[in-house]
Parts: structure tokens; sequence; C-alpha cells
């Protein structure tokens, strides 16, 4: 059985979304979002300083004044997605040529001006950091310029915008607590379209917790691309920066937004095995709503493919922390990203990547291919020679074993009742709903009378690879 190569991320690929402005300026923006979770909040924060400026989102592409469209430059084959898009978007221009086409995001980023001057597809280019300029980046298209704004910043988190929730069913929400990547793993794209790395003000990030417990929300995400680095008030050397003002780390910044209320569930995304601190685990261990559920990428089972991806850890190290999972938060599910065929990566490597799948006896697991990406440390110091087949071989095997293990894992929670936090209708039949344990898994279960945002208890009777099926069992 082959597994889509999917990212965490792609599953909300090229959503469109919908809002009303406050102060209507007449003109409507299309916005698409692609890539990571984080590219989903970014647009978040997108949709409201235009709604701000009068824009109205429609999901219709047809009556658009203004496409934006926030992209991803991870992998090759996510950037060619958005080439072939913004092709399409172009040929609109002849039924609407006031039609503004713009590019946010990572690709703004990387490419810079080489989409508006060498490949003509966009008329406004701006970076993950440029985002409160864009209503004088649309004007000055409007005015018949090309617009521009890549620059990174050191300070900008966005942290005083009330971000325009665009997900569906108001139960969910992702929560920004830090912005950009100072870790440099070769093969990665992220430090040079995201920038370096920095944090928000906590208090900014427990009144955007508090305020979505009190519309209804029940579950946030604390987002960053290295969660376990966040810190507020000290350097990375130790030194305290305000005195007066508290530290907080990222086990602190979990346990303050826990405590907001016990019906709120809190997740997070992305943990580093390098950083990820025996604290954090007793704060997940401690409360309840903090669920169990861990996404600790290894990349690759080999410590010498590891050095050469400067990952900062050993997979003894790696091997550890899992130990340490296992003993703090016994119930935690772990999931984990991993890399096929890397530069230079031979067929033992690669098997050492299968052992120590197995030896984790990973829930899940996010699967690629290594993809050469302009600029990186990798590009310019190693050679990518694995041939794609070979790549898409090991991939094909990794992706087996894990699915092999996924419906291994899922079948024992057969027989189990979790606690459920309701999201929505399931895809499967209207008669259903869906939702997730505390530790990720998808359970669906038959309607009656209940709705999203409330918590049931649920006793698995049945599983695939991917979902279980049950029944509500009322106490
Ligand atoms: N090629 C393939 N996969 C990559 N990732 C990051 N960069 C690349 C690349 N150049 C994967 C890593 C990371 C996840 C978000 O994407 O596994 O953890
Ligand atoms: Fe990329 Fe590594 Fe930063 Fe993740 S931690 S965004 S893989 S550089």
């Amino acid at each position: 059985m082959k597994i889509e190569e999917k990212t965490i991320d792609e599953s909300i690929q090229g959503e469109a979304t919908m809002v009303e402005s406050k102060t209507d300026n007449g003109k409507k923006l299309y916005l698409e979002s692609y890539g990571c979770q984080m590219n989903f909040s970014d647009s978040e924060i997108v949709a409201s300083i235009l709604s701000d400026n009068g824009f109205s989102t429609t999901r219709n592409v047809d009556e658009a004044d203004v496409i934006l469209m926030n992209t991803c430059s991870i992998r090759e084959n996510a950037e060619q997605r958005v080439r072939n898009k913004l092709s399409q978007h172009n040929k609109r221009k002849k039924l609407n040529p006031g039609l503004v086409i713009g590019i946010l995001g990572c690709m703004a980023e990387r490419l810079k001006k080489d989409l508006l001057e060498q490949e003509k597809l966009v008329d406004l280019v701006a970076g993950p950091d440029a985002y409160r300029d864009l209503p004088a980046l649309i004007e000055e298209v409007e005015s018949g310029q090309k617009a521009v704004n890549v620059l990174l910043s050191r300070e900008e988190t966005y942290a005083d915008i009330s971000p325009v929730r665009l997900g569906k069913g108001g139960v969910t929400a992702f929560i920004s607590i830090m912005r950009g990547c100072d870790n440099m793993c070769s093969f990665c794209v992220v430090p040079f379209t995201r920038g370096r790395e920095r944090s928000r003000d906590p208090e900014s990030i427990v009144a955007e917790a508090q305020d979505l417990f009190d519309k209804g929300y029940r579950e946030v995400t604390l987002l960053g691309q290295n969660v376990d680095s966040y810190r507020w008030n000290i350097s990375k050397k130790g030194e305290i920066q305000n005195p007066d003002k508290p530290v907080v780390t990222f086990a602190m910044l979990m346990e303050m937004v826990a405590k907001v209320n016990p019906k709120l569930r809190v997740r997070f995304s992305t943990s580093h095995p390098k950083d990820m601190t025996d604290d954090v685990l007793k704060v997940m261990a401690k409360y309840n709503n903090i669920c169990k559920y861990i996404h600790l990428p290894i990349q690759s089972g080999n410590t010498e493919i590891l050095k050469k991806m400067n990952r900062g850890y050993t997979t003894e190290w790696y091997m550890d922390r899992i130990k340490a999972i296992r003993t703090i938060v016994p119930e935690a599910f772990i999931s984990t990203d991993i890399i096929t065929g890397f530069c230079g990566e031979t067929e033992e490597q690669h098997q050492d990547t299968l052992k120590l799948m197995e030896e984790v006896g990973y829930e899940f697991s996010y699967m690629f291919f290594y993809s050469e990406r302009p600029k990186t440390l990798a590009e310019r110091k190693f050679e990518d020679d694995i041939p794609l087949e070979t790549k898409k071989r090991r991939l094909n095997e990794v992706q087996e074993l894990q699915f092999k293990m996924s419906a291994e894992a899922n079948k024992k929670t057969v027989g189990k009742v979790y606690e459920v936090l309701i999201e929505g209708v399931s895809k499967r039949s209207d008669e259903e709903l869906f939702g997730r344990n505390s530790q990720n898994l998808t359970i669906i279960f038959p309607k009656d009378n209940y709705k999203p945002g409330e918590y049931v208890n649920v006793l698995v009777e049945d599983c695939t690879s991917a979902t279980a099926i049950g029944t509500v069992v009322k106490d």
C-alpha cells in the first residue's frame, strides 16, 4: 500500500477564504494558502490587515480584484504547483486587465524580483515579514507600478494583530508563538525565507488563547518552527534582558496557556530533538488539557547523515528523548518527519532509518524524498547524488513500514474509551461526526444530537490505518 506524500501542511493546500471587511472599499480579495500551518496562520494575519483596509474576501476567483497566493518553498514540487496556478490566474487578466496578482510567503522571499521580472507571473511580491505593507503595495500596483517588499525583520511578530479566523468549524485554531528559524538544517530553505528566530510577547499569546476560548474555540495549537527554543526576556546565551519582567520559556508558556481554561485543549508544533527539555514533558504530564501528542522530527536514523544534515543531535540523543517521553508522558503518541535519499545516503544508512522507526514505533510519520533547494548548505556543500528512483524506492519502503505501524497502533485503541473534542461532520457521511482524541487520532462516530465544540467519550470499535470508528458512551 502506498501512502501519498503529504506534509502537516499540505492538508490545507490552496484553500480560498471568505471574510467581510469592516469598512468596505468595494474591492474583493481572493486569498489562497499553500504549505505549512504557519502559512495558514499568516494568511489569517493578512486577511486581518486587508479587511482593516476595506477589502472583503471572496471564494469566487472570478469576482476578485486582487489574488494573493501565500506560498511554500520547502520542496521543488510545492513551488511547481504554485507556478502552474499562477499561470492559470494570469489568464484571467485578459478578461480583467485591472486584476492584481500577488505572491506572499516563502516563494516570494526566495525568488524576490525574479517572479516579476524574469517570469512575469505576478504584480506584487511580499515576504513573510512585510504583510503590514500590503495595502500600500496593492496601491502601488494600482498606480501602474510593480511592488516588492521582501525585507526580513528581527522583531516583527504581528503580536498586536488580531487574526481573522479562516478555518472552518470554529473549534480549533492556530496561534503563532514565534517566527523564523536559526537552526540551519543543511537541507532546509526556511531560515532563508522566514529569517531569524524571534519569540512573541507571552501576554499577547495568552490573551489570544483567552479570546478564542471566549468565542467558543476549544483547541489551540501553538506554532513555531522550533517551539522548544521559544524564549521571552532572555537571550540565547541566558542573559536576562529586563530584570523587572519575568523570563518565559516554552514550558512556562505552555503552562500559562493550559491555565486559560481546563476545557481548552493545547497542542504545539514543531518540537526539535536537540532542544526538547524534560520540563516541557513534565508540564504536558501535569495538565490534562495539554494533548498527549508530540511531533518530533528525526529526518534520518543514521548519525553520520544527521551530522551532514546539521541537525545537532545523534541517534543516541534522539532515543534518549524518546525514552524521556515514554517515561514522563507514557500515553503520548509520537510522530516524525523523515527524508529519504539525502546526499550520499547509503543503503545501510537507509536501513538504519527503517530500524530506528521500528525501535520508536511511531504512530504516524510525514515522509519525503530529498529535494535540493537553492542556496541551502547542502546545495553548496554536497552533491545531490542519489538517483530519483532510489530516493522514491526508499521513500516507498519507509511509507510501507509506517503504514503497517500506524495500523497496528490504531488497532490497539479498539476496545478503549477516549475523550474526543468534536470538530465537525465526517467526510464519510452526514450522519457521522469526527473529532480527535488527545493523542491526535481522528475518531468517527454517529451524530445523534452532539455538536462541534462538545467533548464526548467514545468507545473505539473498529479502525483503519488512519482513523478509528466508535460510538459515544454516556456516563
Ligand atoms: N527536501 C525534502 N524534505 C524537506 N523537508 C524540509 N526541507 C526538505 C527538503 N529540501 C522536510 C523535513 C521537515 C519538513 C517540514 O519538511 O522533514 O521536517
Ligand atoms: Fe528547517 Fe531545521 Fe528550521 Fe525545521 S528546524 S525549519 S527543518 S532549518
